[in-house]
């Protein structure tokens, strides 16, 4: 099949493009690399830079390639930055998501799959969140996915769209080649081994949450199981009926920061610096996946889902490239 990938030259879009052509499809990515890399984009897909916010460039690159379904993992996606500047957030993820959607009806494409986040959910009541949770979110980024969700069910029921949401927990790790270089890093993972790498030392956000150990518990997913997420997600669209299917990504468990920290260590082999905070605002003590509707809907379950495959492949992808992508 012939596979769009707006984001295609970032963390997660980098390693579901090495999974679709894996597979055996053509791939095409649109990025603008304002946060991703052109050294990110697979040997095999072709990289067009622009953006998702042009429609005619869209609908152009749809009839030329002949594409048949997008991935649209191509957002902005830093919380404290979609507060300080929620306009850019509502222009590029829900404006700029509606630009391509009238592009793929222009052309008559019908299948999209999603990146959306647990970030719809804000802080939920539950630890262990599924589906059918009220979507509150606490800041303009997770307002954004929400909004654009919405968007999704309506072309569905109005021009027949076949869409599936994947709501991302934490991703964490690296594919061989693939892995994660953003700037500035707001996650857990690749701050902690930054700290370990000589960098600054990791700040853990609150020892005193309602938690065994004190520190938040969080839901991580293998950036490789992710991509595999997108590949049933993709197929799940050919037979689908018109509207969208929404599925949370996630293992349906958690792991607190501590051990993550101490995971950290046993995969570097050595004690990684790091300071105690304060908690953050708006941070729930447990954010948990329940994974049952990816597992029924997509077939799909976590498959690297140890501290150590996530740790271990994010440590052997920056020890390979201690520079990220700025090396080349
Ligand atoms: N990484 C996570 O833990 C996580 C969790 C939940 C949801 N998500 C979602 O997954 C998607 C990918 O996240 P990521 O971590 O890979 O982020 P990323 O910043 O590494 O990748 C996003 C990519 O989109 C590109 N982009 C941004 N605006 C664009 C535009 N207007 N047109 C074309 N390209 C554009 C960027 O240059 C970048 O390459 C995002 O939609 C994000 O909201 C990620």
């Amino acid at each position: 099949m012939r596979v769009l990938v707006t984001g295609g030259a970032g963390y997660v879009g980098s390693v579901s493009v090495e999974g679709l052509l894996r597979a055996g499809h053509t791939v095409t990515v649109l990025d603008t690399l304002v946060t991703g890399h052109r050294a990110a984009v697979a040997p095999g897909a072709e990289l067009v830079v622009g953006t998702l916010s042009d429609a005619s460039l869209v609908a152009g690159l749809l009839r030329s390639k002949g594409i048949e379904a997008v991935v649209h993992c191509g957002a902005r996606s830093l919380v404290g930055e979609s507060i300080a500047n929620p306009a850019l957030y509502y222009r590029e993820n829900v404006a700029g998501g509606v630009a391509l959607l009238e592009a793929l009806r222009e052309v008559g494409v019908d299948r999209l799959v999603f990146s959306s986040s647990a970030a719809v959910y804000g802080a939920p009541d539950s630890a262990a969140v599924d589906e059918t949770a009220v979507l509150r979110p606490i800041n303009p980024y997770g307002e954004t996915k929400r909004a654009f969700e919405g968007a999704l069910t309506w072309y569905g029921r109005g021009h027949g769209l076949r869409a599936v949401a994947l709501r991302y927990f934490n991703v964490a790790g690296a594919s061989q080649a693939f892995g994660e270089h953003h700037q500035p890093e707001t996650h857990l993972i690749p701050n902690v081994l930054a700290g370990a790498a000589g960098g600054t030392p990791v700040t853990i956000m609150g020892t005193d949450y309602p938690t065994p150990d004190g520190t938040p518990v969080r839901d991580y997913i293998h950036v490789e199981d992710l991509s595999d997420a997108h590949l049933a997600a993709l197929e799940l669209t050919a037979a689908a009926p018109p509207g969208l299917e929404v599925c949370n990504l996630g293992s349906g468990s958690g792991f607190s920061v501590w051990e993550v920290l101490r995971a950290a260590q046993e995969a570097v082999g050595a004690p990684i610096p790091h300071e105690v905070g304060a908690r953050r605002a708006g941070d729930p003590p447990v954010l948990v996946a329940t994974n049952d509707r990816a597992r029924d809907v997509l077939g799909w379950t976590p498959r690297r889902g140890t501290l150590q495959e996530m740790i271990g492949s994010a440590w052997r992808w920056r020890q390979a490239h201690p520079q990220g992508y700025a090396e080349g």
